[in-house]
């Protein structure tokens, strides 16, 4: 092991490969897309055809997602045409992992071949503008976790030390999905999402403050992974469904139970704009490497 790699030992890169190869005998597909399904938002797998479901602690280094309402498997399957490798739960710092595990599984989708992640998440509403249930298209966060998923040596077969976030988000995949969900009948937003830790919800002083900052949204997950995913150069798109305003917006607390339920309302909408948007980021990263080797490319 030579000391260059030594915080992210045994071998980030390497593990990472090892998990892609055990995932990628399993099936003969192979996707170029992702999607990471968020709380409440995990029926997407359902329907995909020819679908290998891989229960995360069957993937060699993958670490077990704990929260209610996240199923915690891989399933590579096809989304009408397009094979697609869906996370069907994703992990939370608040789980006590460790930043650089809870992006492993997307370090491992780039070493499956995947170009192209479409993250979701259910998020607090800051903006009033939107109502319960509205689905928005991240156009840039705020990372206010304190931490960062690169901290630690940095292995250039990844990506650069210090990565470009200036369009983090991609403004063409995002143009496709307000098109898309325009096509079928509702409004995609766009907001900026601002990243705490949780897992307490915000307070409503909070709230105020990271209205002020500029945020629309808030959320405990999506923007470690984006970072990892900037990092190795793959395009994104991350859609929020706000399953609640956030504290303080309205005068009732925030109940876990209800973000879950929201989920389940929006989940028809949701589904459908996945499925629209899906063949045309797929035919976006046409051409594009699929070896994962994860040069660091721009979109
Ligand atoms: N705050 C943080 N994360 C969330 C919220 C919220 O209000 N709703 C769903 N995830």
């Amino acid at each position: 092991m030579s000391p260059k790699r030594s915080r992210t030992a045994p071998d980030e890169f390497a593990r990472a490969g090892r998990a892609a190869k055990f995932l990628l005998g399993k099936t003969r597909l192979r996707p170029r897309v992702a999607v990471v399904l968020g709380s409440g938002l995990g029926d997407f797998a359902e329907g995909l055809e020819g679908a290998t479901r891989v229960p995360y602690a069957k993937i060699p280094g993958f670490p077990r997602s704990s929260v209610v309402g996240h199923a915690g498997r891989l399933v590579i399957g096809r989304s009408g045409k397009v094979p697609v490798a869906v996370m069907q739960g994703r992990v939370h710092l608040y789980e006590g992992h460790g930043i650089r595990e809870a992006v492993f599984p997307v370090r491992v989708l780039a070493r499956l071949g995947v170009r192209a992640i479409v993250f979701t998440n259910a998020a607090g509403g800051i903006d009033p503008a939107y109502g319960q249930g509205a689905l928005v298209a991240l156009r840039d966060h705020i990372n206010l976790q304190g931490t960062n998923p690169l901290i630690g040596a940095n292995d250039e077969r990844f990506g650069p030390r210090f990565p470009d976030m200036t369009e983090a988000y991609s403004k063409a995949f995002r143009a496709t999905a307000i098109e898309e969900a325009k096509r079928l009948g509702f409004t995609l937003h766009e907001g900026v999402y601002a990243a705490m830790h949780g897992p307490s919800y915000e307070t409503p002083a909070e709230i105020r403050a990271l209205r002020t900052l500029g945020a629309e949204l808030v959320g405990m997950s999506t923007v470690p992974e984006v970072i990892a995913a900037r990092h190795m150069g793959l395009g994104v798109l991350a859609i929020s469904c706000v399953t609640n305003m956030a504290a303080g917006i309205l005068d009732r607390p925030i109940d876990h139970e209800e973000v879950l339920q929201v989920g389940e309302r929006v989940k028809g909408n949701f589904v459908a704009l996945l499925q629209a948007v899906l063949p045309r980021i797929e035919a976006a990263t046409a051409g594009e490497s699929s070896a994962g080797k994860a040069e660091a490319s721009h979109h």
